[in-house]
């Protein structure tokens, strides 16, 4: 197989920097090399291209760098389709989760059915109308089912979105109130840490999977690592307490892995400014390569 890496080194959907330095932490915690030793054909795209100063890409009503959030996410949508067309499994590596309109609309050009397991600790389904924050990382899900900021929905085309169906949280514990009533509306299947802690990993990704795989032709994975418990991975910038472990983290990769559903993938949130020893890069590296075939014998 052949993987392309395309690093987005932005922090504008966060509103807080660090964030934009997530694909470089990445790098260097040697995922070219552990890619290397899968068999893997590995190409780096490089990174898309980011405007550092603001200027005019201040505070649009309430939606924080609406502008050039647009307009990355339109750059690197194409991207990614072009990666894809040229037989390559996308890796993206955020920047903050805003990216994940980019990413999933590109892929949606190119897997129309798609369905993607959302693996955070949050569920990301803010609108204009709900987020407290106005930060567009919190909306980004709610875009990809075709709702939020016209300027964000457009994003590949307003027709481009997920069934919603298709698509799998898993190990939310911090859903704002405006999220629950948005999630039960579309019919979100949520796999909270109350599921993971009664049911076990095992149980869950099974459910997830055969959700995001009835009717679909592949699987994004889109891996926000406040996700995983802050302990394992303290380098983000909206951590919440009793995540998933590194152990429950990892058996996720694998079964999804195993799926063999998986045709794209993007790791986010990796903020190196307020990381422990790069600890949430090294998890990161070791979350890609077990989501790529690692296995310990
Ligand atoms: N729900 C909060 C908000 O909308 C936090 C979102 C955190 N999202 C993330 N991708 N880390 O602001
Ligand atoms: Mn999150
Ligand atoms: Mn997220
Ligand atoms: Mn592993």
């Amino acid at each position: 197989g052949s993987i392309s890496i395309i690093g987005v080194p932005l922090h504008y959907g966060a509103d807080r920097s660090g964030v934009d330095m997530g694909p470089n932490a990445i790098r260097g915690a040697n995922l070219g090399g552990r890619l290397e030793a899968l068999g893997l054909s590995v190409h780096d795209a490089g990174d898309i291209h980011v405007n550092r100063s603001l200027g005019d890409f201040g505070p649009v009503s309430k939606l924080k760098y609406l502008h050039e959030i647009a307009r990355v996410n339109a750059d690197l949508a194409g991207r990614v389709t072009r990666e894809l067309e040229q037989g390559r499994m996308p890796l993206v590596l955020g920047g903050d989760h805003s990216i994940a309109i980019g990413t999933v609309k590109g892929v949606l050009q190119y897997v129309k059915r798609l369905g993607v397991i959302w693996f955070d600790a949050h569920t990301d389904v803010n609108t204009e109308e709900t987020t407290v924050s106005g930060n567009i990382h919190g909306m980004s899900l709610a875009v990809l089912l075709g709702w939020g900021h016209p300027d964000l929905v457009a994003v590949a085309g307003a027709a481009t979105k997920l069934n919603p169906r298709n698509v799998a949280v898993v190990g939310a514990r911090s859903v704002d109130p405006g999220e629950r009533v948005f999630l039960k509306q579309q019919g979100v299947r949520v796999f909270t840490m109350h599921d993971i802690d009664r049911c076990g990993m095992k149980q869950v990704m099974e459910e997830a999977l055969e959700a995001v795989t009835d009717g679909t032709d592949g699987v994004h994975l889109s891996l926000d690592l406040d996700g995983m418990d802050p302990n394992d991975a303290p380098g983000v910038g909206t951590p919440v307490p009793g995540g998933m472990s590194y152990r429950e983290s990892h058996l996720a990769m694998e079964l999804l892995h195993d799926s063999g559903a998986l045709v794209s993938a993007e790791f986010v949130e990796v903020n190196p400014m307020l990381d422990v020893n790069n600890k949430t890069a090294a998890a990161a590296v070791d979350l890609i390569a077990s989501v790529l075939g690692e296995r310990i014998l």
